[in-house]
């Protein structure tokens, strides 16, 4: 992962931890209104994919027991994984694209349910993305995948070459002399792995997104809510077709590029279609970039437009993040596809303790704040949830209090202790497990293998039935905490009795 050249070291600090009096009083742990419904406390688990489905998408016990485990905690909402709308092959990454993938949805809703007493309110994240390509071997990319073009063998002065002839010589050239005769975008495709873009309006597909999309995004929504969530987020974030449609990138000529009313356009169409499909009584939100944070895209000016227009059309909650796009990506080795996570712009999404003066703590506070008074100026109540290197109570609720955010996400302190929340709702806050932002866990993610934390996967290994990676090595979920004075074993059930009689 791309670190800010500085190389200062931070320490994660979450303060001094708060009484039960104190949590009592506090914002944080006050509920609030979002949409049709109330979050009891105003803390929320961001979508992080797991990477636990199975390959054709289905939830599987493991994606059970990992949402199960984060319920344990209670925190005020959780996000389940960003999931795809289509119906086609995309890794063991959770799908919603048909209703065959109704019934595990189902079971994950209601194990959720179970497992927070009906404490926490549960929303997924619907996803479209485009093709991306393995970055080829040199060699096969000349023989086999470039289109040989006029402009190549005008170049190269070989008009009459055989096209065995020219491929043969494209691929003796220097890189100096390929930076010549390629375009940006071949040259893209031989060092990056060929992406295909939203721009990219010449492929019918591409041109068609605006025209398909609001529908597919739509039937998503339509079977998260027969599943039982509460609302869906729609990913509007990151390296993700909506995001590049946001973009000011996005330069297309069809009405949906260039300026702000247009690039926003399609994000709206897709929200007032799954409106129309879901109703009123049913949460739509979305995630989307309070910066893209890479050279000439967005900036907090946009996002404070859009955060605007989608408060005016109806959302339901704005969840901010930031960066984490593809323009920047580092060159993945060959036979890899690009992360959009190892760039600059992937800093900023997912911060790590080596930083600059600034520090990985709370970066995307300040333009959240931006965002979050233009939607206000503009007359509209729209929570607005930030996320990005929070991890103490103080921390959270001091941008609370100056009512910069709504609502505080946490997703990489979650995952190093989902029982941060009920921990500190108990006056327990000095057994949290801090997140000391290393980015082990991103670095499984980018490998696309099971998702732990450091912190505790390989502590108490011989505890009976628990699942682990298939080598063995990592245990899939953390040990259960038990809060119990009177010694009681932690059971979702029980603790959650517990607790409401406590608080
Ligand atoms: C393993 C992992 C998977 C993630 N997957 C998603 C995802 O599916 N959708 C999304 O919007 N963000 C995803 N993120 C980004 C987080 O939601 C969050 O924005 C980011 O980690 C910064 O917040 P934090 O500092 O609280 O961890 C992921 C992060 C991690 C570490
Ligand atoms: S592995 Fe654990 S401690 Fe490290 S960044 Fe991820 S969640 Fe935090």
């Amino acid at each position: 992962m791309w670190r800010p050249p500085e190389r200062i070291k931070w320490q994660p600090d979450p303060g001094r931890w708060p009484s039960r009096e104190e949590v009592a009083a506090s914002r944080l742990f006050s509920p609030i209104e979002i949409g049709p419904l109330t979050l009891e406390q105003r803390t929320w688990v961001p979508a992080m994919v797991p990477w636990r489905a199975t390959e054709d998408g289905f939830v599987t016990p493991e994606v059970l027991e990992w949402y199960e485990r984060f319920a344990r905690g209670r925190p005020g909402a959780m996000v389940v994984e960003a999931t795809g709308i289509r119906d086609i092959p995309s890794g063991p990454l959770l799908r919603i694209g048909d209703d065959r993938f109704i019934p595990g949805l189902t079971e994950l809703v209601e194990t959720v349910r179970r497992a927070s007493g009906g404490h926490t309110r549960l929303f997924i994240q619907i996803i479209d993305f485009l093709a991306i390509r393995r970055r080829p071997a040199p060699e096969k990319f000349f023989q086999r995948f470039l289109e040989i073009t006029d402009r190549h063998r005008e170049i190269i002065g070989a008009q009459d070459w055989p096209e065995e002839r020219i491929r043969g010589h494209l691929s003796d050239l220097s890189d100096e002399d390929l930076e010549r005769v390629l375009t940006p975008r071949e040259l893209e495709s031989l060092r990056q792995g060929y992406r295909e873009r939203v721009t990219d309006t010449h492929l019918p597909h591409i041109s068609d997104l605006p025209q398909v999309l609001p529908d597919l995004f739509a039937q998503a929504a339509r079977r998260a809510k027969e599943a039982g969530f509460d609302g869906v987020e729609l990913h509007y974030a990151h390296a993700y077709t909506m995001a590049s449609f946001l973009s000011r990138l996005n330069d297309r000529e069809d009405g949906y590029g260039g300026p702000r009313e247009n690039r926003v356009r399609l994000p709206l169409e897709v929200f007032r279609r799954v409106r129309e499909v879901v109703g009123d009584d049913f949460v739509v939100g979305c995630r989307y970039l309070s910066e893209d944070c890479v050279e000439g895209g967005n900036t907090v000016e946009d996002s404070a437009y859009f955060g605007a227009a989608f408060a005016r059309a109806g959302f339901d909650f704005l969840s901010l993040s930031r960066g984490g796009r593809f323009e920047d990506a580092k060159q993945p080795k060959v036979g890899e596809a690009a992360y959009p996570y190892t760039g600059p712009s992937g800093y900023e999404c997912m911060p790590q303790y080596v930083s600059d003066e600034r520090g990985p703590f709370g970066r995307n506070v300040p333009p959240a704040e931006a965002i979050h008074r233009a939607v206000r100026e503009a007359g509209f109540a729209t929570p607005v949830v930030v996320t990005g290197g929070i991890h103490g109570f103080r921390q959270a609720e001091d941008i609370l209090e100056a009512g910069k955010a709504d609502i505080i996400g946490m997703a990489r302190q979650s995952l190093a202790d989902p029982d941060w929340f009920r921990k500190v709702r108990l006056g327990r806050g000095a057994e949290v497990r801090v997140c000391e932002y290393t980015n082990y866990c991103e670095a499984l993610d980018q490998k696309h293998v099971p998702v732990t934390c450091k912190l505790w996967d390989r502590v108490e290994m011989d505890e009976p039935g628990i699942r682990k990676t298939p080598d063995g090595k990592r245990r899939l979920t953390p040990p259960a905490w038990e809060p119990g004075e009177d010694g009681a074993p932690e059971t979702a059930e029980g603790a959650v009795e517990r607790e409401a009689a406590d608080v």
